[in-house]
C-alpha cells in the first residue's frame, strides 16, 4: 500500500508539472482528489487492515492527499499569473507607465474665508449660529424694526416664496399675526431671507443673554449678475448681548477680526449710517488692501474699501423679543463673505464663485 500511495504522488507530481490550461487542472483535481480518485479507493481498505496498522496508514494517506493538494494550488497560482501576463500582453497595457495622479480636492474660495473669520471669532469666544434660508417676514423685516412701507420689502427688491403655510409663526408675544408683515404676500409671507440678520432674531429669542454669536450663510435679493452683484450671495452675522456692552466692543472686536484677516497694517474707519434694527449705526471701512490707502482702481482712488454695516442693537429690537433694554445692551454687525473673498484672494468676478468650474476653484488649495 505504501510503495502504491508513493507511485500515486509520484504521478500526481509529474503530471501537475505539464499541466497547460485550467481544464487540465480541474481534469488532475478530479482524477487525484475526486471521490472516484484512487486515494479515496484506497482509503475503503482503512478498515480492513489490523487495528494497530491503521493510524499510520490513515497518516500517510492524509500526508499524500495534503501534498497533491498544495501542488494543485501551486500550479493553479502560476496559472494565474500567466493569464494575467498574456491577458496584458495582448491589450499592450504598459505597466512601466507611471499611474493617473489622483486629483486632490481643494476647498471652495469661500469655505476658506468662512472657516478663517470662524476661527478668529472662535477665539474670541463666540459661537456659531445657525438660521433659515426660507425666512418670513417677521423674523426678516418687522423684528428688525423694518416698518411696513420700507423699500427693502419690496417685490423688486426681495424674493417672496408663493405659499400659504407659514412655517415659522412669528412667537413674539408681542404682536400678533395680523399686526406684522403686511407687505409681501399680505401676510407673513415666507421669502429668501435678504441678510444674515434674521439669525439675530432667532437667537435672542431662543437664548437669554449673554449672547456671543457669528453665524455665515447666504442672502438673496432681486439682483442682476454683474462684476460685483449676484442674487445669492454670503454674509456674515455678529451679535454680541450682555450688560454693559458698549460701541467700544463693537469696534474693538471688529478691529481684532479686520488685523487677523487683513494683516496688522490694516486701518479701519467707522462712518455713521443707518440701519433699522442698530442705533447707532456705521459703515466700516478699510485700508486698501491693494494699494495700502494710496488709491487705486480697486478702492476707486478713495484708499478705503467699505466692508461692514454694524450698530448697537436698537431697543426696539431687544422689546419686540422681550429682552430687557434697560439692562442689556448689544452690538451687530454683517459683513459680505464673497467681497471679502474677492479682495483677498483677487477674484475679479463674483459670477467665478458660483460657476464651480474646477480650473478656478483648485487654485486656492491653501488655507487663509
Ligand atoms: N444686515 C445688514 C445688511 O445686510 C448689515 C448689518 C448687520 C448692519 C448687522 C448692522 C448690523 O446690509
Amino acid at each position: 500500500m505504501k510503495e502504491r500511495l508513493e507511485e500515486i504522488l509520484g504521478n500526481a507530481k509529474k503530471e501537475i508539472e505539464s499541466i497547460k490550461t485550467f481544464n487540465d487542472l480541474l481534469n488532475l483535481k478530479s482524477r487525484f482528489l475526486g471521490k472516484k480518485s484512487e486515494i479515496k479507493e484506497l482509503m475503503k481498505f482503512l478498515p480492513t487492515l489490523p487495528l494497530e496498522e491503521r493510524p499510520d496508514f490513515g497518516k500517510q494517506i492524509n500526508d499524500v492527499m495534503k501534498k497533491v493538494e498544495s501542488l494543485l494550488d501551486a500550479a493553479e497560482i502560476s496559472l494565474n499569473e500567466k493569464d494575467y501576463h498574456n491577458t496584458v500582453k495582448s491589450s499592450q497595457f504598459d505597466y512601466t507607465m507611471p499611474g493617473r495622479p489622483l486629483q486632490r480636492g481643494t476647498l471652495h474660495p469661500l469655505t476658506l474665508i468662512q472657516e478663517q473669520i470662524e476661527d478668529v471669532m472662535i477665539s474670541m469666544g463666540f459661537q456659531i449660529a445657525d438660521g433659515f434660508d426660507i425666512e418670513d417676514e417677521y423674523h426678516n423685516f418687522d423684528a428688525l424694526n423694518h416698518p411696513p412701507e420700507h423699500p427693502a420689502r419690496n417685490l423688486a427688491d426681495t424674493f417672496y416664496v408663493k405659499s400659504n403655510t407659514v412655517i415659522y409663526p412669528p412667537p413674539s408675544p408681542q404682536k400678533s399675526q395680523s399686526e406684522i408683515g403686511t407687505t409681501g404676500w399680505g401676510q407673513n409671507s415666507l421669502l429668501l431671507r435678504t441678510h444674515t440678520s434674521p439669525v439675530q432674531v432667532r437667537v435672542m429669542e431662543s437664548f437669554p443673554p449673554p449672547i456671543k454669536i457669528i453665524s455665515i450663510g447666504r442672502a438673496y435679493r432681486n439682483d442682476r449678475f454683474d462684476l460685483t452683484h449676484s442674487p445669492v450671495f454670503h454674509q456674515c452675522e455678529g451679535l454680541v448681548v450682555d450688560e454693559g456692552i458698549t460701541f467700544k466692543d463693537l469696534k474693538d472686536t471688529i478691529n481684532i477680526l479686520l488685523k487677523k484677516l487683513f494683516g496688522n497694517d490694516c486701518k479701519s474707519r467707522f462712518r455713521p449710517h443707518f440701519f433699522p434694527f442698530t442705533e447707532p449705526s456705521a459703515e466700516v471701512d478699510v485700508t486698501c488692501f491693494n494699494c495700502s490707502g494710496k488709491g487705486c482702481p480697486t478702492c476707486k482712488y478713495s484708499g478705503w474699501i467699505e466692508l461692514f454695516g454694524a450698530g448697537m442693537v436698537h431697543p426696539n429690537v431687544f422689546d419686540m423679543i422681550g429682552i430687557d433694554s434697560e439692562k442689556y445692551t448689544g452690538f451687530a454687525f454683517g459683513c459680505g463673505i464673497d467681497r471679502i473673498a474677492m479682495l483677498k484672494l483677487h477674484i475679479p468676478d463674483i459670477r467665478l464663485l458660483f460657476e464651480n468650474d474646477i480650473r478656478f476653484l483648485k487654485q486656492f488649495s491653501i488655507r487663509g
